[in-house]
């Protein structure tokens, strides 16, 4: 493509290093599609011949073809995507295909592609986060009024409810939803037409391209334009958050469905054996999920890395963008599914959740409330008494609601026989009604919201 000003050809470890096509093939199809919609831009605005301009159009569909069918055989030699498809698009169609390139570099071409394939994984990450979600508000339907141990730090606090706890990751992964709609709308600016650096010479539309390819607008500078890769890394940053909500969900399901806890019951489909053990059922699903983190952070550092320091305009550092994000955005992709497979599949125990639910005194803070609401204790007071009550209980061996009125009253005189009624794990989560909290009720109202804004 530059012989003209070459006199010897690249040393094979230059070739080794220079060539992107191995992975920028991945591409091809956002490729082809920019080459067309820019050659029937340079026919309208009769920079090329009309029959040029449908000879490309109609060419490069015949380069899909059979890139699509397996036929096409890359060439390292010829780089990257860019120049394997236009060294095709000569062997098919002859001379107009030279002048395709007319009015474009490869700078604005490979930020144009790389954007288009970029846009297409934040929808294909939303539609993930959406299926999960939807599998979520079952199972926090189903499970609203299941009760179960709430913690902090690891330790038994207050009882909650099953549906309250998936409704937390809905939250959470709704914010990952919003974000990459954020970054999309955001990075949906056309590259196109920036050229090398400088824009073109040539009365170029990139008001036409850009709508062709589902740009909002083209992008106002081209400098910018070509050296930008904000969408990668906003794209890497969306996926690294949603990557670490996605892990600790898994380090709960990998927890709940140990002999220990026995909370939850995984699907054979995503479980597996052990080739030693006969009785195992591993949660590796759930592993990967936990760990697919990792690779999806590494990329966002490797990319940051790469970018930080680099002069405008392009640089052929930022061709080492794509197998970040080709590989962040595989990961994702993958655990968004299994995850969503698994929550779907998934049996909350609810004997054991309830049995563990009451243990380790989660009703104390009830206790130390209805001191408050009944006798009229100040607060610091109430707990200082239900402290004093949870010792006796711990000291006998035994749970909150199993000390007598006259051990109750030991710590405080008036405490009567109506205080067992929040003692119980029931009471304790449908008292905490108000907006947010754990009541069935309050959970059934938000999975109704939800419900409505995922139609
Ligand atoms: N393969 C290159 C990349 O991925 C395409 C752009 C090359 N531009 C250049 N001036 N060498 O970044």
């Amino acid at each position: 493509m530059w012989g003209g000003r070459f006199a010897a050809g690249p040393d094979a470890i230059m070739e080794a290093i220079n060539a992107s096509i191995d992975f920028d093939k991945r591409m091809a199809r956002q490729d082809i599609e920019g080459s067309r919609a820019h050659a029937a831009m340079l026919a309208a605005r009769g920079i090329i011949s009309d029959s040029d301009g449908e000879a490309i159009r109609e060419g490069l569909l015949t380069v899909l073809s059979e890139i699509e069918a397996g036929e096409f055989t890359f060439s390292k030699e010829l780089e990257d995507i860019h120049m394997n498809v236009e060294a095709r698009l000569k062997d098919l169609i002859g001379e107009p295909a030279g002048r395709l390139h007319t009015g474009r570099s490869r700078n604005d071409q490979v930020a144009t592609d790389f954007k288009l394939w970029t846009r297409d994984q934040f929808d294909a990450a939303i539609d993930g986060l959406d299926a999960l979600m939807k599998v979520l508000l079952v199972q926090a339907e189903d499970g609203a009024d299941i009760v179960m141990p709430g913690f902090t730090h690891l330790q038994v606090a207050q009882p909650v409810t099953w549906g309250h706890h998936m409704m937390a990751y809905v939250e959470m992964f709704a914010r990952d939803k919003s974000r990459m709609q954020d970054a999309r709308a955001r990075m949906n600016e056309s590259p196109l037409g920036a050229a090398a650096l400088a824009g073109r010479a040539y009365p170029i539309d990139r008001d036409m391209t850009a709508k062709a390819l589902g740009f909002d607008r083209p992008s106002a500078n081209s400098l910018d334009a070509v050296s930008d890769r904000d969408f990668a890394l906003e794209f890497l940053s969306c996926a690294s958050i949603c990557a670490t909500h996605l892990s600790r969900f898994a380090e709960e399901l990998v927890i709940w469905s140990s002999a220990q806890f026995r909370f939850v019951v995984l699907s054979d489909r995503f479980s597996t054996g052990s080739s030693i053990m006969p009785q195992k059922k591993n949660p590796d699903a759930a592993e990967l999920i936990r760990a697919k983190v990792g690779r999806i952070n590494g990329s966002l550092v490797a990319l940051l890395t790469i970018m930080k320091g680099l002069p405008l305009a392009y640089s052929k550092d930022m061709q080492e963008d794509k197998e970040q994000v080709f590989d962040a955005a595989d990961s994702l992709m993958l655990a968004l599914a299994a995850m969503t497979g698994m929550v779907g599949d998934m049996k909350p125990n609810v004997e054991s959740l309830r049995e563990s639910a009451a243990m380790g005194f989660s009703t104390a803070t009830d206790l130390a409330d209805w001191l408050v609401r009944e006798l009229g204790l100040p607060f610091r007071d109430a707990h200082h008494a239900t402290g004093a009550l949870v010792k006796m209980a711990e000291d006998k061996g035994c749970d909150l609601p199993e000390l007598s009125l006259k051990e109750m009253q030991s710590a405080h005189p008036e405490i009567n026989q109506s205080v067992y009624s929040v003692l119980g794990v029931d009471n304790s989560v449908a008292s905490r009604a108000s907006y947010g909290g754990t009541a069935p009720d309050q959970v059934r109202e938000q999975v109704s919201r939800w419900n409505g804004k995922l139609k």
